[in-house]
């Protein structure tokens, strides 16, 4: 074999806008990894078809935020030129491995699948109203994984039982069939706070449909009042009463964003984040003086963002272009291994010589 290339790949669901949990959980880093230089290849896909698995009378909806992803890829550093940006369903031999890949997984082993598990509850699917494409979705994302050959996916920690589960069918079809495919390892992001954002009203998760997100394309303004109405600590009254920390949205988002430099030099009191923090919880600092804060961590963070959207948001037919193009190397990558697989599961009849003339041969006699 090759020596082994290392390559990254990921997506997301082109569901809706991202938002800056996505930011800090996963696309802060992409953009990192990629300017790296420590990889191969990286390959960042909108995962359109399975966002369409439980989008399925909404198809208007994924056409819709496809271009608004792929903006937001762009605007938050990923390069056309470093990295290779698809969409999932233009690259059609993804289907042909996963019908492959599930002759190797059971029905009960995907309903242990904690993040289908719990998927299944939250779309109040109930036994028999499940659909088998969304079911199976974890076998899906396993092609799109391996289809590229990954050796590193960056996702959040809900991804780990889909990774898990990819791993598994790596396992099986190199027992089964020689070494052919390659088992990715999962890359969780660093920071705790990144783990997951919750959203600005403090509830678990950021989410369109709870209206708490604040997003990459919002303007400072929209920004500036979503952080003044921030979830802090219901106990914290008074300026003098002591702060907590736990639960405390603003500073949740301060640990994701905020950098010491930061901290020293947008305030005048704190050279560290830990000061501030320090000051809150003996009491006598104000939650406005730590939104203020917040406000200016994310305009510093968001504003590069938001002007290199607005260039790209000029020509929205280039975009589509980068889109185009980078399916085309995509596919040749999916083409490549398609061809191993079949060879490797002995489906590569009309490339075999040698099997057709001892076919020729047995017949003969
Ligand atoms: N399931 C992922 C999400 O909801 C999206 C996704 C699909 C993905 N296929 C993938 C992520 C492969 C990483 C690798 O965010």
């Amino acid at each position: 074999m090759k020596p082994k290339e290392k390559i990254i790949l990921t997506g997301d669901r082109p569901t809706g806008k991202l938002h800056i949990g996505h930011y800090v959980g996963s696309l802060r880093r992409r953009v990192e990894l990629q300017n790296s230089g420590l990889y191969d290849k990286i390959f960042v896909f909108e995962a359109d078809a399975q966002a369409l698995t439980d989008n399925i009378e909404n198809p208007e909806k994924v056409r819709q935020n496809v271009v608004e992803v792929a903006l937001d890829y762009l605007a938050a550093g990923l390069d056309p030129t470093k990295s290779t940006l698809f969409i999932q369903s233009q690259i059609p031999e993804l289907c042909e491995l996963s019908f492959y890949f599930m002759d190797l997984v059971s029905v009960s082993r995907l309903q242990r699948n904690p993040t289908v598990k719990t998927e299944i509850q939250m779309r109040g699917f109930s036994g028999e109203s499940i659909p088998v494409g969304f079911f199976t979705y974890p076998i899906s994302q396993a092609a799109d994984i391996t289809m590229f050959k990954a050796t590193t996916v960056p996702v959040g920690e809900d991804q780990e039982p889909m990774l898990e589960q990819c791993r598994e069918i790596v396992r099986r079809f190199n027992n089964i069939y020689g070494e052919t495919l390659v088992e990715p390892n999962i890359l969780l992001p660093e920071n705790a706070a990144c783990l997951r954002l919750p959203g600005t009203d403090g509830k678990a998760k950021m989410s369109k449909s709870l209206g708490n997100c604040i997003y990459l394309s919002d303007s400072a303004d929209e920004v500036n009042k979503k952080v003044k109405t921030m979830y802090t600590d219901p106990l914290h009254l008074q300026v003098s009463d002591p702060g907590h920390l736990e639960g405390n949205t603003v500073f949740t988002y301060l640990d994701a964003f905020a950098t010491d430099e930061q901290v020293s030099r947008l305030t005048t009191d704190y050279a560290t984040l830990q000061e501030m923090k320090d000051h809150y919880t003996r009491g006598g600092l104000g939650d406005v003086k730590c939104k203020k804060l917040l406000m200016a961590v994310l305009q510093e963070t968001l504003e590069p963002i938001r002007q290199r959207r607005a260039e790209y948001e000029k020509d929205i037919p280039a975009v589509y272009e980068i889109l185009r193009k980078g399916c085309e190397v995509a596919r040749a990558a999916a083409c490549e291994t398609m061809d191993e697989v079949r060879r490797a599961m002995k489906i590569n009849y009309f490339e075999d010589r040698a099997l057709i003339e001892e076919q020729a041969r047995r017949f003969q006699k």
